[in-house]
């Protein structure tokens, strides 16, 4: 064997794990685009990621105005009673009365009462003072803030 034909054959041994090489490679690559296919898209992540947000700020009740120092208001809409036992100091309780479920009418003399069979609670803790309703009225939490009044 010259020195030529050895090269020539080294030279074609080259060229063939070459081609064995570009084969492999050609190869690898689908799986590697199938796995890219099967990811969701990124319009479909960002919508799945994206929560709807509502606006939390919640309506005000009422004005601390409204709220007569020693008494308290009712408001049928929202179920709520809301007093102030002492000056600057405000309370809400749930006026369903928790006899039989009446909603409760007016604020007077300390008292929450219920017209149905005469029910009344105590303004500054919602506790009974006179039956035949025998628990208190459930409190509300609520923040005020400057001169509004919300539900917490
Ligand atoms: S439902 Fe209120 S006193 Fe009966």
């Amino acid at each position: 064997m010259t020195e030529s034909t050895r090269r020539a054959m080294m030279l074609g041994a080259g060229g063939t794990g070459l081609a064995a090489l570009l084969s492999a490679c050609a190869s690898y690559g689908s799986p590697t685009s199938e796995v890219s296919v099967e990811s969701p898209a990124p319009e479909e992540e960002a919508s799945s990621d994206a929560p709807k947000k509502k606006k939390t700020a919640k309506k005000a009740l009422a004005d601390t105005a409204d709220i007569p120092s020693g008494g308290g208001k009712v408001f049928e809409g929202q179920k709520i009673v809301v007093t102030q036992p002492t000056d600057g100091e405000f309370k809400a309780f749930t006026a369903i009365c928790t006899h039989q479920g009446c909603t409760v009418a007016s604020v007077s003399n300390g008292t929450i009462n219920c017209p149905c069979h005469g029910s009344k609670f105590n303004i500054a803790d919602g506790s009974v003072a006179a039956g035949p309703a025998s628990d208190p009225l459930e409190e509300k939490q609520i923040t005020v803030d400057g001169d509004k009044i919300r539900l917490a």
